[in-house]
C-alpha cells in the first residue's frame, strides 16, 4: 500500500514537471531556446534561454512560490519594473504578453522551469 501511493505521488509530480515542459514547447520555444550548447550561434538567439533566465529568476526569487508569482505576473503584463534582466530588454525589447494562457499552464511552466534548472 504504502508502495503504491509512494508510486502514485513520484509519477503525478514528473507528471505535472513533463506537462510544463509541454507548456513550454507550445508557448515559449519559439523565442527562448532550452539552453546553449557549443552549437548555439549567440547572436541568432532571439530571447534569453531558459536555463540562464532560470538562474537570474532564482537570484532574486529563490522560492518556488515567489518564483511562480513573478513568472504569472511578468506574463501577463511584462514591464521593466518588474523585469530581473534589464539587459535583455536592452537587447531584444521588452517580452509581449502570453495571451490565452491558463494560470495553471504557467504554474506548470514555472514548476518545470524551477526544477529543471538550477
Ligand atoms: C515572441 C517571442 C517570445 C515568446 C513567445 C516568449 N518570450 Fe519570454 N522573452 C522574450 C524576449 C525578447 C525577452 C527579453 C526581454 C525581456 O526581458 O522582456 C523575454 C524575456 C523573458 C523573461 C525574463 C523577463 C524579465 O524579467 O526581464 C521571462 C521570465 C520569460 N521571457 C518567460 C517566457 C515564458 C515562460 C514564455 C512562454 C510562456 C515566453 N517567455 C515566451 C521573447 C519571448
Amino acid at each position: 500500500m504504502v508502495l503504491i501511493v509512494l508510486f502514485l505521488f513520484i509519477f503525478s509530480f514528473s507528471y505535472a514537471e513533463e506537462y510544463g515542459y509541454q507548456v513550454y514547447k507550445q508557448y515559449c520555444s519559439s523565442c527562448h531556446i532550452e539552453k546553449i550548447d557549443e552549437t548555439t550561434d549567440n547572436l541568432s538567439l532571439k530571447a534569453p534561454p531558459m536555463d540562464a533566465l532560470t538562474r537570474q529568476i532564482k537570484y532574486f526569487y529563490r522560492k518556488k512560490d515567489s518564483f511562480t508569482d513573478y513568472l504569472e505576473d511578468f506574463l501577463k503584463e511584462p514591464s521593466p519594473e518588474k523585469s530581473v534582466c534589464k539587459p535583455c530588454i536592452d537587447r531584444w525589447g521588452l517580452m509581449s504578453p502570453i495571451k490565452n494562457i491558463s494560470p495553471e499552464e504557467i504554474q506548470s511552466i514555472a514548476l518545470w522551469m524551477f526544477k529543471n534548472f538550477r
